[in-house]
């Protein structure tokens, strides 16, 4: 299948680029590295760099004619979807709604989206949060993430165009960037790797469920084949605090200090876990990959 990938320079897209390309797909990337690195990108995929707001996206369709569209390029922060949220909604929303146009017109028939588990239902009332639960997102980016949601929905109610919503929880692993505010997980290991002491946001409580990006990639690579117009939840469904995290992390690195500790940042949520039963059912797909396995493989890796 010829598979176009957004966001595939990125920590989840470069990921999923290597497992469709082992997995015997022909695959085309778009990015404009803002965040994403080059030589993330995989040798065998053909590589655009350009915005996915940029109209010119539509001759990269034209001329690739991808069956399917993996959807994960995106402004992923929080912290700076709250700073500014045009910005955010800019390049979620319209940049979306230029590729599902583009995605239409060239004659793609599934659209792959990555959302968000971890922002979209803010602070639900009952955990674990199954795909039921009514979305009340704390920030503009879950804001932004549940809005394309919806432009892909229509879309696809009007174009004979399918869809599956994937709602990552808190994805780790190798290759995630360990700066600013995402990925507590890659921000921990690279300071206390260096002998720097981290701070820990809601004094290290916030209670979060994490799933490797080895798993994530693999969620992709099924919705080809499996689930139409559904949304699904991508998770571990294990609650794990922060300070288990760094707990996790001092006993292989051997850290032996202490981390600062802070309250919260705007935008931040609590407590989040998500249910995936829904995920087996649909896609079969379910975690491989346990905590303390991704820790060490996202220490490997950095160490290398
Ligand atoms: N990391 C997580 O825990 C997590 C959780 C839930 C959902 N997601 C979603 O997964 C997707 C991938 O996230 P990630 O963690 O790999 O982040 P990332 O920043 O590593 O990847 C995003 C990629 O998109 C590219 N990009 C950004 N804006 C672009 C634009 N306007 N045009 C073209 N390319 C652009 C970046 O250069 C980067 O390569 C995002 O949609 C994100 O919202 C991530």
């Amino acid at each position: 299948m010829k598979v176009l990938v957004t966001g595939g320079a990125g920590f989840i897209g470069s990921h999923v680029v290597d497992q469709l390309v082992a997995a015997g797909h022909d695959v085309a990337v778009i990015d404009n590295l803002s965040t994403g690195v080059r030589s993330y990108v995989n040798p065998k995929a053909s590589f655009h760099e350009i915005s996915i707001g940029d109209k010119a996206v539509a001759d990269i369709f034209a001329k690739e004619k991808p069956d399917a569209v993996c959807h994960l390029a995106a402004q992923i922060n929080v912290t700076e979807s709250v700073k500014d949220p045009a910005f955010d909604a800019m390049t979620n929303i319209i940049g979306t709604i230029n590729l599902l146009q583009a995605a239409v017109n060239s004659g793609v028939k599934k659209f792959i989206f990555s959302s968000t588990g971890g922002a979209i239902y803010g602070e639900p009332k009952v955990l674990p949060a199954d795909e039921s639960t009514v979305p009340e997102p704390m920030s503009p980016y879950g804001t932004s993430k549940l809005a394309t949601e919806e432009y892909i929905k229509l879309y696809a109610r009007n174009h004979p165009l399918h869809y599956v919503i994937l709602r990552y929880s808190n994805v780790f692993g190798p290759r995630q960037v360990p700066h600013g505010e995402c990925g507590v997980c890659a921000v921990l290991t690279d300071l206390m790797l260096k002998g720097k002491q981290p701070t820990l946001y809601g004094f290290g409580e916030p209670i979060r469920d994490y799933v490797y990006v080895g798993d994530v990639a693999r969620a992709n690579v099924l919705a080809l084949e499996r689930g139409s117009n559904t949304t699904v939840n991508i998770s571990n469904g294990k609650a794990t605090t922060v300070n288990e995290i760094f707990d996790a992390l001092d006993k292989v690195i051997g850290f032996n200090q202490e981390p600062i500790r802070k309250p919260l940042r705007a935008g931040e949520v609590e407590k989040i876990i998500c249910a995936n039963d829904k995920a087996k059912k649909e896609l079969g797909w379910a975690p491989t990959v346990g905590l303390l396995e991704g820790l060490q493989n996202t220490i490997d890796h950095m160490r290398a």
